[in-house]
């Protein structure tokens, strides 16, 4: 059955869904604890650098294909050679292996959400509570069932968009009250003198740079744009032909950045004000352990009512994200098996929920297991993010220089205005995937312990 694929209406309508996918605790959660371990402003820089030119390629190498196409991930690289059809499959499977711990950490805004506005912003922001939250097995699987039932709910009800409306409203706020924050967090800094955390985060030390921060820089790349997982191909499936596409890539790109740019600005300086350099390698806890301490800072009134909205802004931009990726998984298998959607939700629900038991656990009772050294959910986010996302990209890069040609995406691109940037197109597509190569072994030696002792350290 041949079904007509709906449209976004216009240009602003496949930004803002585009962006309102890859905006997400990405950018709020992943995004600052990232920049804190790999070196601060070097990190940034790499991270723009990445952005502009690789980032940017692989966005619109992705959007093309959907567009050219008219068909998501599997269906899109069987379309462009039957060979390739693996490629799409790889790529579903990351979205399935991210909701789960995705979930947790949602779970976790959820239970800071309930802490503050319970106006408890001053326990909140007491050493150890964070882990202590985290380590409690009833407190944190309630709180990730908590978040993932509600996920489940909205897609079953199949009310996401109600949640998107709702969603854009709550993005310009939540960007308008990091501006706040961040502002905050500066002139308190400042007035007591403490610039080392901003300069830690602003200025670019190559003394800090490690082949890790390239590595992390790249995987997160991956990760708060949604590349490398079929899910842009999805949406370019989507997109209308007279809609740039170029202006399109460039636009959700400065949303994906600036907010995470912002989530950096606030939590970075703070973790160094409260904890000094020491307290940047926290990992994927920095968020939660940092901005209680900076909203109990602001009074007990303020503190609490900024803390509750706060929070309430990045739950509707995880659960955005969360729907997404649920959805993607739900409609892959639905596609795949023809079973009906009340069903798969309800698969997918208890799916994700068992794969995301060990994540949530893997901080507490489960923190004797500890794969490859890490926590079960820093495990997870290894995988997908330092593994098979490289990996899907190496293969996407690959298909277009040698199966289809660079040429056919450019004509594709050029149907709705001149690609401006199609030389650099070019050439990124064609050097990325020796450079992607070469990350992923790093990023494999590295898991296994073996370190280069220093290899390109300045
Ligand atoms: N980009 C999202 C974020 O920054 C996370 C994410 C990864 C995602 N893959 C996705 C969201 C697929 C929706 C669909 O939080």
């Amino acid at each position: 059955m041949e079904e007509k694929r709906s449209n976004f209406t216009g240009k602003i309508g496949f930004v803002l869904a585009a962006a309102g996918s890859a905006v997400g605790l990405g950018n709020l959660w992943r995004f600052p604890y990232l920049a804190a371990q790999h070196g601060g402003g070097i990190f940034l820089l790499v991270y723009l650098i990445l952005s502009v030119t690789f980032g940017f390629s692989l966005m619109v190498a992705e959007i093309a294909i959907g567009r050219k196409t008219g068909l998501s991930a599997i269906g899109a690289f069987n379309k462009l050679n039957k060979k390739c059809s693996f490629i799409g499959y790889i790529a579903a499977i990351i979205p399935a292996l991210i909701l789960p711990y995705y979930s947790v950490i949602g779970g976790w805004v959820t239970k800071y959400l309930s802490v503050f506005i319970s106006g408890n912003a001053k326990t909140a922001a007491t050493d150890g509570y964070f882990e202590g939250f985290i380590g409690n097995t009833a407190q944190s699987l309630f709180f990730f069932a908590l978040f993932i039932a509600a996920t489940a709910i909205i897609v079953l009800l199949g009310v996401e968009k109600g949640v998107e409306k709702v969603s854009k409203i709550m993005m310009p706020i939540l960007v308008i009250l990091s501006i706040g924050i961040a502002a905050f967090v500066c002139i308190s800094n400042g007035v007591q003198g403490k610039w080392e955390g901003l300069i830690y985060y602003l200025k670019p030390d190559f003394s800090h740079f490690s082949i890790m921060t390239v590595v992390s820089a790249m995987g997160q790349l991956f990760y708060s744009m949604s590349l490398a997982m079929g899910i842009m191909i999805t949406y370019g499936s989507y997109m209308k032909k007279d809609v740039s596409l170029e202006s399109s890539a460039h636009q959700i790109e400065f949303f994906d950045m600036g907010v995470a740019f912002l989530a950096g600005l606030i939590i970075v300086p703070s973790v160094v004000s409260y904890s000094g350099i020491e307290g940047l390698n926290k990992g994927p806890g920095l968020m939660f352990v940092t901005l209680p301490k900076v909203f109990n800072d602001m009074g007990s009134i303020a503190g609490n009512v900024i803390g509750a909205v706060f929070f309430i802004l990045v739950l509707f931009a995880a659960l955005t994200s969360s729907i997404s990726l649920m959805e993607t998984v739900v409609s892959i298998i639905q596609d795949k098996f023809h079973i009906g959607r009340k069903i798969t939700c309800l698969i997918v629900l208890g799916g994700a929920f068992l794969l995301g038991v060990p994540s949530a656990l893997g901080f507490g009772i489960w923190s004797g297991f500890a794969p490859l050294g890490m926590d079960i959910l820093s495990f997870f986010d290894f995988i997908t993010n330092s593994v098979l996302m490289p990996i899907v990209a190496i293969l996407t890069c690959l298909v277009i220089c040698y199966v289809i040609r660079p040429k056919d995406i450019i004509d594709e691109v050029n149907v709705s205005g001149r690609f401006k940037l199609a030389k650099l197109f070019k050439g990124m597509i064609y050097v990325a995937p020796a450079l992607l190569l070469v990350i992923l072994i790093f990023a494999i030696f590295e898991a296994f312990g073996i370190t280069f002792g220093g290899l390109l350290k300045f």
